[in-house]
């Protein structure tokens, strides 16, 4: 059982890693994936990466800080993405709701993004939210790159538009959320060979857990809820999910 997307690269884990790493082991967890908000988050993925190897990293600039991205900083970013534990390019994407950054800044950004996945031949991870049809567009527009669909929030017709792209979509713990209904359509809809699960910790801490500091142990609530939409033992479900996430990020 793989979290696809953790932030252990977060300071706010640095207490307690040992402990968090006890517990994720102990829940069955045989890798994780950390994945860089900046450029000192993505550094730090990196290093956790390379000081256990079960866990791999993914960097990248999140759209929230897209204004403050300059060609230095995707410079920096190629050169980070260079390591041999870097398996994708995020997160990355569109935020719409917080529109932290300017929309013109995000979408170019993204852009950014993508032409350097495309050209060291790896993989993105992406982050969107209320933007649908801007991310569905630049995507589209940018073939012969996998792309996954990272802590799903949209609809279930936006999700059949992604997996006709040949996008991989993840769920969190937003789709053990009791009033999720939409959300738990969508998660059914999606293939077992596309789908893909992930804590998001420290956010999102799924049910029975939702409001704690979420941790990679707790991805098992949202591989048990899956399992339930899809009807299938939460064994088969977790083995459909791992092969997919080996498949994906080529680990
Ligand atoms: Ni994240």
């Amino acid at each position: 059982m793989i979290d696809s997307h953790a932030h252990l690269n977060d300071p706010d884990f640095d207490a307690d890693l040992d402990q968090v790493i006890t517990r994720a082991k102990a829940a069955g967890v045989t890798g994780i994936i950390n994945i860089g908000y900046d450029l000192s988050s993505s550094r730090r993925a990196v290093e956790l990466a390379e000081e256990y190897d079960w866990m791999y990293a993914v960097v990248g600039v999140h759209p929230h800080y897209a204004q403050d991205v300059t060609p230095e900083t995707m410079a920096e970013l190629e050169e980070i993405a260079k390591a041999p534990q870097v398996v994708a390019i995020g997160e990355t994407g569109l935020d719409y709701y917080y529109d932290n950054s300017p929309r013109e800044a995000q979408k170019r950004v993204f852009n950014q993004h993508l032409a350097l996945a495309g050209k060291l031949g790896l993989p993105v991870v992406v982050h969107s939210r209320d933007a649908t049809q801007d991310t569905f567009e630049i995507i589209k527009a940018n073939p012969g790159i996998r792309y996954l669909m990272h802590c799903y929030s949209q609809s279930l017709e936006s999700a059949k538009s992604y997996l006709d792209l040949g996008c991989y979509i993840s769920f969190a713990g937003p789709v053990t959320f009791k009033n999720a209904h939409k959300l738990r359509q969508a998660a059914a809809s999606v293939p077992l060979d596309r789908l893909l699960f992930e804590t998001d910790c420290p956010y999102l801490a799924p049910e029975p857990l939702r409001g704690k500091r979420n941790e990679p142990a707790f991805v098992k609530y949202v591989a048990e809820k899956l399992a339930e939409l899809h009807g299938v033992p939460v064994d088969e479900l977790i083995a459909a999910v791992t092969a997919n996430t080996k498949a994906f990020f080529r680990i």
